[in-house]
């Protein structure tokens, strides 16, 4: 019975149901309600079936770069409990689940042909979803470079970029049956500036020119890998990359602040919206940087045709607002601190805490960052759908004597982010779907096990898993296909 059939049937009822369908948020039909989680974070098995070191075994292994000394090797060793894992997926109503395939496990050296044993995992997986009825969308590269490939060069070196194309094939070819949406490259501003500028993140390297050299590379990477896929799947798999966009505000209205957020917007989103969406740097970036890189040396003829290989949606990450001004040169706590500036070409950009709240990695909450950002793209690529393909946040977890896992801060989280979605599907914006960070608590990088960001609990030695309350509300927005209006 519709609501307002209800209103004729029953003349008591109707305000109720009324007000109740008025305040409730329905999602399209079909709309992705996912979750996502990254190969090193969870699965452990470090060195099975094959699998050979990455750059993040090796960053992990050298002391003071990850907190405490923690290591991706057993994390939550979803490499055995997957069975498991998808049965909490179940559970929870998910009908789409983003993860990562490791490069290591594939091509261990980073070239040559495929160990099967390592697709066989990805294999099983992926049918064990199909089953469930989770639609799988997999990610070519959440930054585990195989170390070997790190150890001639890693990222700032052009070959990396056809390697990585090389290895799309391959996993292309042997999942493409049974995997219909692939994602090239995870985030490859952190790929590029946490890992070679800052170094906060593997292979952990300080120079500004390589840190672009790797932006370039990648942006190469994920248009050769996008067209080899294409070249492997069927004409039906969608194809999409997915990018942390800053979504960057100016301090103040004054001009050196305007130009602090534009030269972070030019090197923090422009730097791959550019050349992956249309095929150019700006040259405001161009000009931001010529100190640090010689362009005409790094850009060669038909790179960037090469890197704007068609997309069929861009996916989005996104976690808090970035506040900036002129000068002062603060620290981006929010990526890392640091000694060195993740920021080439605007290392002297300062960066301020918005008031309000904060998650515990002490990023600012703010949904209206994420609507900003949909209407952004959506402004600059009107025919390009959008899918949210991390979102989130980290809190305080612990469980009570009772077992429970009761995280209110996270489910007011993802009630704003996910009203900030449905708002911008209203508006006419193609919005796919939405994965929350992440499924399971994780390794988190350089924080190692110290944040959790899971709608499941893990408790790490006994790899116990509890599905929190945000597990719960979750299950019940995809259950309804909406969330109510907020509060
Ligand atoms: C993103 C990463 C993801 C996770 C979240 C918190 O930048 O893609 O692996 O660490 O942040």
């Amino acid at each position: 019975m519709t609501f307002v059939q209800a209103r004729q049937a029953d003349p008591s009822a109707p305000v109720a149901d009324a007000a109740a369908a008025e305040d409730f948020r329905r999602f399209p039909e079909g709309f992705l309600w996912g979750s996502a989680t990254s190969a090193y974070q969870i699965e452990g098995a470090a060195n099975e079936d094959g699998r050979s070191a990455s750059i993040w075994d090796t960053f992990c292994g050298t002391p003071g770069k990850v907190h405490r000394g923690d290591t991706g090797a057993v994390a939550a060793d979803h490499y055995h409990r997957w069975r498991e894992d998808v049965a909490l997926m179940r559970d929870m109503g998910l009908n789409a689940y983003r993860f990562s395939i490791a490069w290591p496990r594939v091509q261990p050296t980073g070239r040559g042909p495929a160990v099967e044993r390592g697709l066989d995992f990805y294999r099983r997986l992926v049918d064990d979803l199909l089953e469930a009825g989770i639609t799988p969308l997999a990610t070519l590269y959440h930054w585990d470079l195989p170390q070997d490939l790190e150890d001639i060069g890693g990222w700032p070196r052009r070959d990396t970029a056809q390697r990585f194309a090389d290895y799309a094939l391959l996993t292309g070819r042997a999942l493409g049956d049974r995997v219909s949406h692939w994602t090239t490259l995870n985030e490859p501003w952190c790929s590029a500036f946490l890992g070679y500028a800052s170094g906060v993140h593997a292979p952990g390297r300080t120079d500004a020119g390589d840190a672009l050299r790797a932006a370039h590379h990648l942006n190469l990477a994920h248009g050769l890998g996008a067209a080899a896929l294409r070249d492997v799947l069927p004409r039906t798999a969608r194809l999409s990359v997915a990018l942390n966009l800053h979504q960057v505000r100016a301090l103040t209205g004054e001009p050196e602040d305007l130009e602090a957020a534009r030269r972070i917007d030019a090197v923090g989103n422009r730097i791959f919206l550019g050349p992956m969406l249309r095929g150019a740097y700006d040259p405001d970036l161009l000009q931001d940087t010529a100190h640090l890189v010689d362009w005409d040396d790094l850009v060669r003829p038909g790179d960037l045709e090469a890197a704007a290989a068609p997309i069929d949606e861009l996916g989005i990450n996104y976690y808090t607002p970035a506040v900036v001004s002129a000068g002062g040169g603060v620290r981006d706590d929010a990526h890392g601190g640091g000694d060195h500036s993740p920021w080439p070409g605007a290392e002297d950009v300062a960066f301020h805490q918005p008031p309000g709240e904060l998650t515990a990695m002490r990023w600012s909450i703010d949904a209206t960052g994420l609507r900003d950002l949909i209407d952004r793209v959506h402004q600059d690529h009107p025919d390009l759908p959008v899918v949210i393909t991390e979102n989130g946040m980290a809190c305080e977890d612990y469980r009570s004597p009772e077992g429970e896992v009761n995280d209110t801060d996270r489910i007011a989280y993802l009630h704003q982010h996910l009203g900030a979605v449905h708002q911008a599907i209203e508006a006419g914006v193609p919005v796919s779907g939405y994965f929350a960070w992440s499924l399971l608590d994780n390794f988190e990088w350089a924080y190692g096990y110290a944040k959790r960001f899971g709608l499941v609990y893990v408790d790490f030695p006994s790899q116990c898993r509890t599905p929190k309350a945000s597990a719960h509300w979750y299950a019940r927005a995809i259950r309804r296909n909406g969330i109510d209006r907020l509060p």
